[in-house]
């Protein structure tokens, strides 16, 4: 029998992460001999965990706050996507070689397929925020082939700088939050990426959606709480909605294929994560 493979989840803070219930629940039963653990790792100390984890042979791992960036001069390889995007959150062992990706935009892309069973792409998206979370799903958008997606945020010059930063054919257009509330009736698809709505700005929404097109498709990125004030105000408005409960299963799963190659089933990692939640039911 070979060796127990090992996995794991680095951030700082890790204590509250849902990945080690998500990965371990799949490796066990698909019968795979491997663990997935969390570590706790500060800023000044991830040179050496990096080089920890290679030493002590650890397959694969995910990065996550605040390590997504510092980490990638660390590693082997960096794959264009991710050093597109400017983060990795997924590191794969390649015979000895930690390669880096960004799974979260595809996560995204998956979980609005699985829960839509189209991607909305018929007019104009528009992403609210301009931080890591919309860097990963704007730069993902635009390699998969949409042209129309815009991005509002609260300072305009980062959505410019967003937009400029990618040498494309994307029409898109920078806009402040205001603006995109007066011109909210273009859009068929939105995307909330910022945090407004959890911890202190629970029942706050980035902006107000009078103006949203009835049959329009509207994610939050945010899981907890299960619908934010956006959310409420999405489905109020006649909207579909999905939270980001989908994002977070289909990012990890995503990893979980590249380091098992095997295809997890994410209506369970579904489960398990919303268990840990506290029983939450869709
Ligand atoms: P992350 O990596 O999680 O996306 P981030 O890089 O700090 O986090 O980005 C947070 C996003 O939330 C940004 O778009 C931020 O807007 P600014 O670029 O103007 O800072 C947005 N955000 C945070 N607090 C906000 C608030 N009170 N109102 C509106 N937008 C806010």
């Amino acid at each position: 029998m070979g060796l127990k493979k090992l996995y794991g989840v680095i951030g700082d803070p890790i204590a509250h992460s849902l990945s080690p219930a998500m990965h371990n629940e799949e490796l066990e039963k698909l019968g795979i001999d491997a663990y997935y653990h969390p570590f706790h790792v500060k800023g000044k100390d991830l040179p050496k965990a990096i080089e920890g984890m290679k030493v002590l042979g650890v397959e694969g791992f995910n990065i996550t706050i605040p390590h997504k960036t510092d980490v990638m001069p660390l590693l082997d390889e960096v794959d264009p996507l991710a050093k597109r995007i400017g983060a990795v959150n997924t590191v794969v062992s390649n015979n000895g070689k930690y390669i880096g990706y960004n799974t979260d935009g595809q996560g995204f892309i998956d979980a609005v397929k699985e829960e839509w069973e189209v991607f909305p792409a018929s007019g104009r998206t528009l992403i609210i925020g301009a931080g890591g979370a919309a860097r990963a799903i704007y730069y993902t958008l635009i390699s998969s082939g949409l042209t129309q997606v815009d991005i509002c945020n609260r300072t305009l010059s980062r959505a410019e700088e967003l937009i400029g930063s990618h040498q494309t054919n994307a029409d898109s257009q920078a806009l402040t939050l205001k603006e995109a509330e007066s011109e909210l009736g273009r859009y068929s698809l939105l995307i909330q990426t910022t945090s407004i709505g959890m911890g202190d700005s629970e029942g706050m929404s980035p902006i107000m959606l009078q103006n949203m097109q009835q049959n329009c498709f509207v994610a939050d990125i945010i899981y907890t709480p299960w619908k934010t004030a956006f959310l409420e105000q999405a489905a109020a408005g006649g909207a579909k909605i999905q939270n980001g409960i989908g994002m977070l299963v289909h990012q990890g799963a995503l990893a979980f294929e590249k380091w098992t190659g095997i295809s997890p089933d994410t209506d369970r990692m579904k489960k398990t994560v919303m268990e840990r939640l506290g029983g939450i039911t869709c």
